[in-house]
This record gives C-alpha cells, sequence and structure tokens, in this order.
C-alpha cells in the first residue's frame, strides 16, 4: 500500500515535469515594421496599440486579426502612449513638438485633435486614466511639473498648476517615453493619488497631490540613459512595481527594479532578491503575486509578487499590459512585433 502510494506520488510528479506549461509568448501579428510603445488593453479580446509613423492598430478578436490605421496628417508623428476606452473610443498622445492627444470615437476612422501645446521644449510622454479622469506627464519645462489633467474621457484638457511652484525637479531629469506606462492614477486605495516615475540626472518616485518625492536605486552611473521607466501597481492597490535601468546597457541586471508596498501613511521600497535580467521598460500585474515584465533584453516573470525574477525569452518587447477587465496580457515592441503571453 505505500509503495503504491509511493509511485503514485512519483508519477504524479513526473506528469507536473513533464506537462507544466511553461510560460510562452505567441507572436500575433508582424506586419507593420514600426516600433510600438503605446498598448491598451481593454478586455482580453480588445486591445489596441500604437507607435511611430503615426500607426495606430486595433484588434476585437484577441488578436487574430487587426485593423491598421496611419493617422492622416500625423503620418510622421510617434504614438508612445494609448488609452482605450472600448472598442471605439481611444485616446493617443505623441511626442515631441507639438504636443498632442488626438481622440476617436469610430474605432479609429476618424481622428480629432483635443489638446495641443506648441510652446518650444513641450514632451508629453505617458498617460493614465481612471474612469473619467486622466492625466498625462511630460518632460519638465525648466525643472517645473508639466501635467495634464482631463475630467470627460480626454475630450479637454488643462495644465496643472501646483500650489509649490518652486522648481522641483533636477536639471535633466525627466520622463522616459519608452512605454506610455511611468505614470499610475490610483484606483481603489489609492483614489485620489496620482503617482510618477523619474529618470535621468535624478531617479524618484512621485506623489500627487502633496508632490512629495522618492528616490530610488534605479541608478548606477549618472547619466541620461537610466533611471525608472514604468510603475505598475497590484489591483487591490497594496504593492506596486517599477522598472527601469539603463538601456543604453540593456543587459545590465543590476539597479532596474524596486517592490513598493504601501503602508498605513508611508511607502516601503524594497529590492528583488532576484532582479529581472537587464534593462526593462515596462512591467505589469496578472494578479497580486504574478507580474510580467519586458525590455529590449528580454521578458521575465514573477509568482511572488516581484522577489523573485525569472527570464522566460529573449524576444526585445517594449510594452506588455494586462486586460483591464479579465487576464490576458498582450506585448508589443519593435519592427511591428505584437505577441501575447501563454500562461
Ligand atoms: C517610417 O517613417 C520613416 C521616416 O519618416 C521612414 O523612413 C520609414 O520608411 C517609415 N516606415 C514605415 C514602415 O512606414
Ligand atoms: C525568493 O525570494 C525570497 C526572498 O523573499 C528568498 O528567500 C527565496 O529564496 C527566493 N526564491 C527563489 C526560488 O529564488
Amino acid at each position: 500500500m505505500k509503495n503504491k502510494i509511493f509511485i503514485g506520488f512519483c508519477l504524479l510528479l513526473l506528469c507536473n515535469i513533464l506537462f507544466a506549461q511553461e510560460p510562452k509568448i505567441q507572436i500575433l501579428d508582424s506586419s507593420q515594421k514600426v516600433s510600438y510603445r503605446g498598448l491598451s488593453v481593454v478586455t482580453d479580446n480588445i486591445v489596441w496599440v500604437s507607435g511611430s509613423n503615426g500607426t495606430v492598430g486595433r484588434s476585437i478578436d484577441g488578436g487574430k486579426n487587426w485593423g491598421w490605421m496611419k493617422v492622416k496628417g500625423y503620418e510622421k508623428r510617434d504614438f508612445r502612449d494609448i488609452a482605450a476606452f472600448d472598442k471605439n473610443t481611444a485616446i493617443v498622445l505623441a511626442v515631441a513638438e507639438p504636443g498632442l492627444i488626438l481622440k476617436t470615437k469610430d474605432g479609429g476612422k476618424n481622428w480629432y485633435k483635443v489638446f495641443e501645446d506648441t510652446t518650444k521644449g513641450v514632451f508629453i510622454d505617458a498617460m493614465d486614466f481612471t474612469g473619467n479622469k486622466g492625466y498625462a506627464i511630460g518632460d519638465p519645462l525648466d525643472q517645473h511639473l508639466y501635467l495634464l489633467k482631463t475630467t470627460d474621457f480626454g475630450e479637454h484638457w488643462r495644465k496643472i498648476k501646483p500650489e509649490n511652484t518652486d522648481p522641483i525637479f533636477a536639471a535633466n531629469e525627466a520622463f522616459f517615453a519608452s512605454s506610455g506606462s511611468n505614470i499610475y492614477a490610483g484606483k481603489k486605495s489609492l483614489k485620489n493619488k496620482l503617482l510618477f516615475v523619474s529618470g535621468g540626472s535624478a531617479t524618484r518616485l512621485f506623489s500627487m497631490p502633496s508632490l512629495s518625492a522618492m528616490p530610488l536605486e534605479l541608478q548606477l552611473k549618472m547619466g541620461g540613459s537610466s533611471g525608472a521607466n514604468s510603475i505598475a501597481i497590484s489591483p487591490n492597490e497594496k504593492y506596486g512595481m517599477i522598472v527601469g535601468g539603463d538601456y543604453a546597457a540593456d543587459t545590465m541586471a543590476t539597479a532596474n527594479s524596486n517592490i513598493i508596498i504601501f503602508r498605513k501613511g508611508y511607502i516601503e521600497m524594497i529590492t528583488p532578491e532576484t532582479a529581472p535580467h537587464g534593462y526593462r521598460s515596462c512591467v505589469t500585474y496578472i494578479n497580486e503575486n504574478t507580474l510580467l515584465t519586458c525590455g529590449t533584453s528580454g521578458i521575465d516573470i514573477s509568482k511572488d509578487g516581484g522577489k523573485n525574477w525569472t527570464l522566460i525569452s529573449p524576444l526585445s518587447f517594449h510594452v506588455c499590459a494586462t486586460a483591464k477587465k479579465g487576464n490576458t496580457v498582450y506585448l508589443a515592441g519593435s519592427t511591428g512585433k505584437i505577441a501575447k503571453l501563454i500562461l
């Protein structure tokens, strides 16, 4: 009897080893040879991407078929971030001058301008929404905050003037526009809070409305190419993860990530035990404990809240995102690559 149980146990173990599903990356499309850094996943089936050469793509069947658009009049713009609300409505932002935000309500057939800023030096990097409220962060102008707000799903935008008008950023501290994910608008226990992460000559986590700043250990050398690229917050808003590193040394696996723990009244920051295996431009929570991160030197997964990371693919991707309603994770990157994570 004991033996039978033992053999049974061994078979079970063997089966587990043989058939345990390793996470896989399934390429869905690479037809448009542009670089994607904007990705918004509404449901498991509805996904929008945006990128260079004025390109926006949409799938409503889980990535099997894609509709492609080059936004008329903006074929040279780089749409580094996209926020989609459903299969018809989405907003894209273009980096560099002039600062530009466009909106569609008919699935991308027609786009109209909802914000433009011709101020010299304007560079809008990323945005995030919570319900009808949205925020877009831009590189500091003269070391001052550049933050836009909408309260009507991006129909109108206005600049936020902080109470403290002192320059709060270091010279050459800015925001990376690498994945549209360095800003997070609180949704549950972080409601009414806005978090964003900087890089360059300084790398910090900022929290609004107090506009407090916390230094991050995401920089080995002082330079324009390193710092925080992405912030993700867990579904119940108890934890967070910041990733980055140095895009000019993208296999360097040190100083590229921080775990955030939200305590009552303060934030605790810890470094992972096993860090992601290189510079990472984006991170997303799949559930409270499972996260995915991607960058030009590969993709890592963590199943313990970001404490230990395992490299699952050497493929280069700029952005990854989990469905807002659902749990499918999509990835997008250079040379038109779009993929799905198979868990
Ligand atoms: C994108 O635009 C650049 C410059 O405007 C051009 O050289 C390149 O061929 C374009 N690529 C695609 C895939 O349209
Ligand atoms: C994961 O991280 C923890 C620290 O939180 C450590 O004790 C543990 O050994 C790590 N596990 C693996 C498999 O590396």
